[in-house]
């Protein structure tokens, strides 16, 4: 029998990573070009519930059944057969795979719950909408975010740009006019759960001024959306930046993450910032066609640990 499979890409946030913990403004879109990959091998050889799954990623390999019920992929067989209205799975194997940098701010967490949702649904005849999968993987993220906002399930699952504010009705954004980008590793893994927990520490002690920081935040993501969209009031850019300035400031940037972006920079990108949680990670850097090449250089000479230039554009 042949392989089921659900694939879900990765994500970059734009602008307004922490600050959309707290209600404000973020701009995410999906990057396809890292993608996370669940096949399911149908085991009719097996006893229902017989469930082998296998990650090589992250070292993986086990009985469904062998797995604690807090773990994220128990948690997403729970959601799955408790919104298929099932009694029992049959039988299979599940291989996961995935491009995506794990612990590095690009949405690998969501990426794989989406893709096992997919898989799943689709092998038992009832795909999940892009609802669903957004509204099941929230769940999942709890468990490795803490406090999630939930815009990394709602990105990955829509596999669209989104403006996003946490508990507001989706809205997905036009990009106007495509948009590069040059993604760069800093090689440097961090907890997206730690981070947040700092930022909320910091927070508790200095509440005015880090509500002030998130309110410039969230006018930064509201003027970037007008220029994605086609109507710039302000330079998308330098919004880039002087997002990543605000990041500095609440605590969540690193050394090798602010040399990058200096480097971006100084090499020609029309903008840079730290993306996703912090602490390490990736960063992005807007560029055009022209800059592209040097500032990927620029950005490998600076330290890099991988680099990934992409287009961001509809349905990308
Ligand atoms: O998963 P990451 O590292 O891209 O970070 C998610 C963005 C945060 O704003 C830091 C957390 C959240 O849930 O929105």
């Amino acid at each position: 029998m042949p392989a089921t499979i659900g694939t879900a890409p990765g994500k970059i946030i734009l602008y307004g990573e922490h600050s959309v913990v707290y209600g404000r403004h973020a701009v995410a879109v999906p990057v396809s070009k890292v993608r996370a990959k669940a096949s399911i091998f149908p085991r009719p050889d097996l006893k229902p519930d017989e469930i082998k799954i296998s990650a090589p990623d992250i070292q993986l390999d086990c009985q469904l059944s062998g797995l604690p019920l807090e773990h994220p992929f128990a948690k997403i067989f729970e959601l799955a057969k408790e919104n298929l209205n099932l009694d029992h799975f049959p039988a299979f194997d599940l291989h996961i795979k995935s491009s995506i940098p794990v612990a590095a701010g690009m949405g690998s967490g969501a990426s794989v719950s989406i893709a096992i949702l997919k898989a799943l649904s689709s092998f038992l005849g009832k795909p999940f909408s892009s609802e669903e999968l957004s509204r099941l993987s929230f769940e999942v993220e709890k468990i490795y975010h803490g406090n999630p906002s939930g815009i990394d399930n709602t990105v990955v699952a829509y596999n669209q740009p989104i403006f996003y504010k946490r508990g507001a009705p989706l809205q997905l954004l036009r990009v106007h006019t495509p948009l590069m980008f040059v993604i760069a590793d800093s090689g440097i893994k961090s907890s997206t759960f730690d981070m947040v927990e700092k930022v909320s520490k910091a927070r508790t002690d200095a509440i005015p001024q880090f509500e002030s920081f998130f309110d410039r935040m969230d006018w930064i993501a509201i003027e970037a959306r007008k220029a994605i969209e086609g109507n710039p009031s302000e330079d998308m850019g330098s919004l880039l930046t002087q997002n990543h300035r605000l990041l500095q400031q609440i605590g969540v940037s690193c050394p090798e993450l602010d040399s990058l972006v200096d480097a971006a920079l100084k090499s020609g990108a029309d903008g840079a910032k730290l993306c996703g949680a912090g602490g390490g990670g990736n960063m992005i850097a807007l560029v055009n066609p022209n800059s592209a090449g040097p500032v990927s250089q620029a950005l490998q000479e600076a330290g890099a640990a991988n680099i990934i230039v992409t287009t961001i554009q509809e349905n990308d």
